[in-house]
């Protein structure tokens, strides 16, 4: 059991898989579930790092005693207090009523005010420390990722930096919890749609612990999503500081919203150009289909953003305004914008996706298209206008 737990030194994983609920924060999808981290290290003095979400406290606790036998833990890290991994601290407090809980001035009142739970507590500072034997741990205070109580724990004996949710991603683990058990190769989409639909709003304090953490000799990271990771840092840590900048590929992603398809003709004869002008990478998400957080991980993934939209009751299609309305939320930079839209007697949605463009200040590309029922030449060669507007800008 303990070898197929050991991650480094005396850690060990003892995170949880959630395969059966559907949708992360009762909005994102899982269609390949989502890994629940918590960590022990079995030293002299016996600490964990995190904990699970209550539902799986059994499976959970089950692996705790199978490392430690009857011995206590004795320390209990508090890097993140959102609840799919705070939700079983009021149970392992019960278990171990002796254990002191480790966390920052900002920690302690969530802990109270989720669980009712208090007692012995060591609150740190930003560079504080515990010496658990062999394990030296340092804490950072990482405010905003994602919670303003986020920290990470660097163990600066063996190089491990349990990271909360930073460097998280989506995805069960499914055998194997470490990159080079694993075909790590199902994650990296998993990672940005994560990293897009939770983290997303949080780039400036991403950055701040990036920088933070710089100068540090990582050899493992351990976050409270997904794999451990100790043969890829270096693209782990690209991926989160490029998505932290929001900087992008020079692809196109086309959002639109269509009732009977015309619509959607105009996104099919803008895609049609984008390709004609060398654009390889061009996704389509038709809105009511695609659920927003794939859009929205294909929006941090690529710099060309063009979003159409008929009139609906005198304002966008409402499934576009939510996407939008998403993007704004987590204040998107740096994106080439294009916008087109139909009406049959009054229109309004293009009207409304200006105001869009302006509160978003990404750059406007091209000349926006408005249709009137159905498409005609001219129209095309609008659509065409704008596509080739948007791929001239991409190439320069
Ligand atoms: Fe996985 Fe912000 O909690």
């Amino acid at each position: 059991m303990k070898d197929k737990t050991l991650v480094k030194g005396k850690i060990h994983y003892v995170g949880v898989n959630d395969r059966n609920k559907h949708l992360f924060e009762g909005m994102w999808p899982l269609p390949y579930g989502v890994s629940y981290n918590s960590y022990l290290i079995a030293d002299d003095i016996v600490a964990l790092i995190d904990t699970v979400d209550a539902c799986y406290f059994e499976p959970y606790l089950h692996k705790i005693k199978s490392i430690l036998g009857d011995r206590p833990v004795q320390y209990l890290v508090v890097n993140h207090m959102e609840p799919d991994h705070s939700g079983s601290i009021r149970l392992i407090k019960q278990e171990y009523p002796d254990i002191v809980i480790v966390g920052n001035k900002q920690t302690f009142g969530m802990i109270e005010g989720y669980y009712g739970v208090t007692g012995e507590r060591y609150v740190v500072s930003d560079g504080d420390f515990l010496d658990l034997g062999h394990h030296r741990l340092r804490f950072y205070l990482t405010p905003m990722v994602h919670w303003p109580e986020t920290m990470m724990t660097f163990d600066e004996a063996d190089g491990v930096l349990f990271a909360g949710d930073g460097f998280g991603c989506f995805g069960t683990l499914d055998g194997g919890f470490l990159d080079t058990r694993i075909n790590a190769d199902r994650y990296w989409d998993e990672m940005v749609r994560y990293y897009s639909n939770i983290v997303g709003k949080y780039g400036n304090p991403v950055q701040k612990a990036l920088a933070k953490l710089g100068g540090l000799d990582i050899k493992a990271i351990c976050s409270t999503h997904g794999p451990v990771w100790t043969e890829n840092i270096g693209r782990v840590v690209g991926i989160y500081d490029r998505l932290s900048r929001y900087e992008a590929e020079p692809g196109v992603v086309i959002a639109y919203g269509s009732m009977y398809g015309h619509t959607e003709q105009m996104a099919e004869a803008i895609a049609a150009e984008l390709s004609a002008q060398g654009v390889r990478d061009v996704v389509m998400h038709n809105v009511s289909k695609s659920h927003a957080s794939y859009i929205l991980r294909d929006i941090f993934k690529y710099r060309g953003l063009i979003v159409g939209s008929p009139t609906y009751c005198n304002q966008m299609y409402p499934e576009v305004a939510s996407l939008l309305d998403k993007i704004l939320l987590r204040e998107v930079k740096g994106r080439f914008f294009g916008y087109f839209g139909s009406f049959t007697w009054a229109g309004a949605a293009v009207k409304r996706m200006g105001e869009f463009a302006e509160k978003s200040k990404f750059e406007l590309v091209g000349d926006p298209v408005e249709m009137k029922q159905a498409m005609c030449p001219v129209d095309y060669e609008h659509c065409e206008n704008l596509a080739r507007a948007m791929a001239a800008r991409l190439k320069a």
